[in-house]
């Protein structure tokens, strides 16, 4: 595994441009549950609940699970060190672009500012009548669903649900990263998710080396991961920027120690 981690940080180094691509894993570490495998969140609520028909069809039976799953302790919630050695890659000028396909504002929180949230962000609602924007914590869940101050529309989180596009301008960053990147690193997604999932590929057709941290394989692993670090985020990224930060542990006296 140090080996790998080795080249890795090799070639976090020498990457002109390099975009980390984030899933729902980065954040386990922070306490987030995951969407699927052991202890996902699919394996105990329903998914429909976040199915925008679904939604609109009983906006306060979703809103019952949406508050329990996203809204009771998500601001309990804080930056891991995964998140954190991102926000410090970016500062350093060895971190293009962080593409995440969550929702729990952990990147911004550790410090990252070029962060595209590709499925939007939990923090905010919006009134689905007069499209008025709330910021979650000046909104009161005492009543569900939580409606619109000015017009009593319902509110909806402003996050991407299934069957709703995807935000264009994250997209139209995400595209273009994937045509940018030496280095494309994802962290903690399976990959199930269209269009999201089709990121990382495209990088790979443009060229990038795909580095993959997971605990378990994804359905990249086999098809474009070129370095797989197995591992959950929290320890590996720790290792890899500790290799990354440290002027002690340059690329000549790697695989000394
Ligand atoms: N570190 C890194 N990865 C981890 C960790 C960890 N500590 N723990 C679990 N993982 C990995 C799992 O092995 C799995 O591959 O994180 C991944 C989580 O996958 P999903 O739950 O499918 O999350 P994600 O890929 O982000 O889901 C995509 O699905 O429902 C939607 O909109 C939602 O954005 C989400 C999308």
């Amino acid at each position: 595994m140090d080996d790998k981690i080795i080249e890795a940080v090799r070639l976090l180094k020498r990457s002109r441009f390099t975009t980390a691509f984030t899933g729902a894993g980065i954040s386990v570490e922070s306490g987030i549950p995951p969407f699927r495998g052991s202890g996902g969140l699919w394996g105990k609520y329903d998914p429909r609940v976040l199915d925008i028909q679904y939604f609109l069809a009983d906006p306060a039976g979703s809103w019952g699970v949406i508050k329990e799953i996203f809204y009771d302790f998500f601001d309990t919630a804080r930056p891991n060190i995964a998140h954190l050695t991102l926000a410090r890659m970016e500062q350093e000028g060895l971190l293009g672009r962080t593409i995440t396909q969550n929702i729990d504002n952990l990147h911004q929180e550790a410090g990252s500012q070029i962060v595209f949230e590709f499925h939007g962000n939990s923090k905010n609602l919006l009134c689905l009548h007069c499209h008025r924007r709330y910021v979650a914590g000046e909104i009161s869940f005492d009543h569900i669903p939580p409606t619109c101050r000015e017009c009593g529309g319902i509110l909806k989180p402003d996050f991407v649900f299934f069957g709703e596009s995807i935000p264009q301008l994250p997209m139209a960053a995400a595209y273009e990263a994937a045509s940018l990147s030496d280095v494309f690193l994802i962290i903690g997604t399976t990959g199930e998710v269209m269009p999201a999932n089709q990121i990382p590929v495209m990088a790979k057709e443009y060229g990038a080396t795909i580095i993959e941290v997971n605990p378990e394989p994804s359905l990249y692993t086999k098809k474009i991961t070129d370095i797989f670090l197995k591992g959950k985020a929290g320890e590996i990224m720790e290792k890899i920027g500790a290799r990354l930060f440290s002027p002690s542990l340059d690329d000549d006296q790697d695989g000394v120690d």
